[in-house]
């Protein structure tokens, strides 16, 4: 196998990269950090300028990198595989927040996989070795080759964003929400994996995380599992008191049997003055939740951008953390903008899979991922 070098400007930086690997992943792994977001070809954030070289520019998606884009040069670096030596020249904004923490593959050993919600399951590994890595950042995990429709399918990786603080540093928390016919969740997660299987896995990946320089009123905006990483977030501000504002964290379900964690979030705003649990339902009513015997004032009603736009007036000198679904977080995006959040002070992390990969679901290049 041939390895080139990848030169980063403005910095300078060598790095070595095999012919099979991308150039986002030679970087991330030496140390020299990179912008990007989803690592798999879909949201753009990783674009470059090639200055010198050939690469093979690999699964980017037509609508991440057109056609024009690639006629000038450019190349996803999550994407894009040396066949020569290349420089590429990168817009390194590197986040005073964002301690960067080489990524690293792991090997770990399930031992919780539980249901918690509708098509939700809880996967706690226990890994190898420590890891380092910022609250709200997300972990490759390698699904192994199988046979669908009698075909024999090689390996594939899937993301999932870490839920657990990053205080504990051998045992990862996440939440997975079951999609029909994916390969990851429901030809694996949700079909064979168990407790006591060992699991591979590489990171820490990613750019959403909570900037604990702060002192700026968080609005966490969670749909469905796009929870997990604010958990994070949530536990690493209260528990390690690594956060001086206030943290309102939205989270949307259909009904309460899709919400998770709804007691562990409301122990924490009872020990916490600073921290407001926001759990909304958009499919269930007052009625219904006390028919039921629950207490119909714990819960928002509505989607989490009505309960949002109905809980405030102005949101300036605030910041946003949305993820999820990419309908739901653009949806969040236009509501907080319309209550005065600028764009510099909003960060999203979409939770595309590979549908998204064949729509045109990019989104403002203002909008921090
Ligand atoms: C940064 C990031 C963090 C994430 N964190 C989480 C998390 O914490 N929790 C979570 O639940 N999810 C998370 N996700 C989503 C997750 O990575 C997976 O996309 C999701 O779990 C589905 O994976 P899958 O392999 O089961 O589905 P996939 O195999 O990706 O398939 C998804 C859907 O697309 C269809 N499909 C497959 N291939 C194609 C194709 N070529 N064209 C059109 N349709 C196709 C499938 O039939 C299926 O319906 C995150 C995503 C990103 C980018
Ligand atoms: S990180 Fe490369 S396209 Fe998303």
């Amino acid at each position: 196998m041939s390895t080139y070098t990848i030169t980063v400007e403005p910095v300078g930086r060598e790095v070595e990269c095999d012919e099979d690997q991308t150039i986002l992943d030679a970087c991330l792994r030496a140390g020299v950090w990179l912008p990007h977001s989803c690592t798999h070809g879909t949201c753009a954030t990783c674009k470059v300028d090639k200055l010198d070289g050939e690469v093979d520019l690999g699964e980017a998606s037509t609508f991440a990198l057109m056609d024009f884009e690639r006629d000038e040069g450019k190349l996803l670096t999550c994407c894009a595989k040396p066949r020569e030596d290349v420089t590429i020249e990168a817009d390194l904004d590197v986040d005073e927040d964002l301690e960067v923490h080489p990524v690293q593959d792991f090997t770990g050993t399930v031992l919780v996989l539980e249901d918690i919600a509708e098509q939700t399951k809880r996967l706690v590994v226990e890994l190898d070795r420590e890891i380092g890595f910022n609250a709200g950042q997300y972990m490759k995990f390698t699904v192994p080759a199988a046979t669908v429709d009698g075909a024999e399918v090689g390996e594939v990786d899937r993301t999932w964003s870490i839920a657990s603080p990053p205080g504990e540093t051998t045992r990862l928390e996440f939440h997975i929400r079951n999609v029909t016919g994916g390969r990851g969740t429901d030809g694996w997660v949700f079909a064979s994996l168990a407790e006591g299987d060992q699991v591979r896995l590489s990171g820490p990946y990613g750019r959403f995380v909570l900037k604990t320089s702060d002192d700026k009123h968080a609005i966490l905006v969670g749909g469905g599992t796009g929870v997990a990483p604010l958990k994070s977030m949530v536990r690493h501000a209260l528990e390690a008191g690594e956060y001086d504002g206030d943290l309102t964290l939205y989270a949307g379900g259909r009904t309460r049997a899709w919400l998770y964690d709804v007691a562990t979030f409301r122990e924490l705003e009872e020990q916490y003055e600073e921290f407001t649990y926001r759990p909304c339902l958009s499919d269930e009513t007052p009625e219904e939740v006390e028919a039921s015997g629950d207490d119909p004032h714990a819960y928002a009603y509505g989607m989490v951008t009505d309960v949002i736009e109905s809980d405030h007036e102005r949101l300036g000198g605030c910041r946003g953390y949305l993820c999820g679904p990419p309908a739901m977080v653009d949806a969040a995006l236009k509501t907080l903008m319309s209550r005065r959040l600028f764009p510099r002070d909003i960060f999203r992390e979409d939770f595309f899979d590979e549908s998204d990969k064949n729509s045109s679901g990019l989104k403002s290049p203002l909008i921090k991922r």
